[in-house]
């Protein structure tokens, strides 16, 4: 880069600027041999998984990163995976911090889920996840699951536990055909179609974190 700007190739505001300590601010035009230079940014998108594509970067099998034709995709982590065989929202970043904040157990953001299932949701099994179900050695933390239709419920959950929603249905005797998460904190996917995203705006981000 020194160079670069040694050699002129760099202008502010239409202005060839050798100097490389010249300070510039948010407003001004940089550019390299007049392509426009960005600086870099933090980026936070909202993403709606199809079935059948995993969260990880590889090539072994369909990749949501696959996906995600963004300049920045190659930095962006997901905030709380999703398994293959389930769809619906992710939140993907390069912002090491509020990734964070999304995932850890001690910020208690909300993850809602809608399962498809079969059997019976009684209400001492609603009861039983109100009060946090004990699953062998493992135990969750108090949620929240509701009927919505017949075979259609909505489970809330605080935590990330690796397969939480899959376990927390069979500890209650169900049988899931389907698992889409459909909001993290006050983020919903709104009218995104399976496949494609939208960046969030700052105002979504601050709210993120206000409970819903
Ligand atoms: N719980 C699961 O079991 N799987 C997911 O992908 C997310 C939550």
């Amino acid at each position: 880069m020194k160079k670069l700007i040694r050699s002129g190739s760099v202008t502010v505001n239409g202005i060839v600027v050798k100097d490389e300590a010249y300070h510039i601010c948010d407003k001004d035009l940089v550019q390299l041999s007049g392509t426009v230079v960005k600086p870099h940014r933090k980026v936070y998108l909202v993403f709606n998984k199809p079935a059948g594509y995993v969260s990880d970067r590889t090539e072994d099998e369909a990749s949501i990163y696959d996906l995600i034709d963004h300049p920045y995709s190659d930095e962006l982590q997901v905030a709380g995976r999703l398994d293959k065989d389930v769809e619906g929202l992710l939140i993907l970043s390069n912002d090491g911090s509020f990734i964070h904040r999304i995932i850890s157990p001690k910020w208690h953001v909300e993850k809602e889920y809608l399962v498809h299932f079969e059997g019976e949701l009684t209400s001492h099994k609603i009861q039983a996840v109100s009060e946090g179900l004990e699953v062998g050695v493992e135990r969750f933390k108090p949620a929240k699951i509701r009927l919505l239709t017949p075979g259609l419920l909505s489970l809330t959950i605080r935590e990330g536990k690796y397969h939480q929603v899959k376990k927390m249905m069979k500890a209650l005797d169900l049988k899931y055909t389907k698992i889409q998460r459909i909001r993290i904190g006050n983020i919903t996917l709104g009218n995104l179609r399976f496949g494609e995203f939208r960046e969030l705006s700052e105002q979504e981000i601050k709210l993120l974190f206000l409970n819903p």
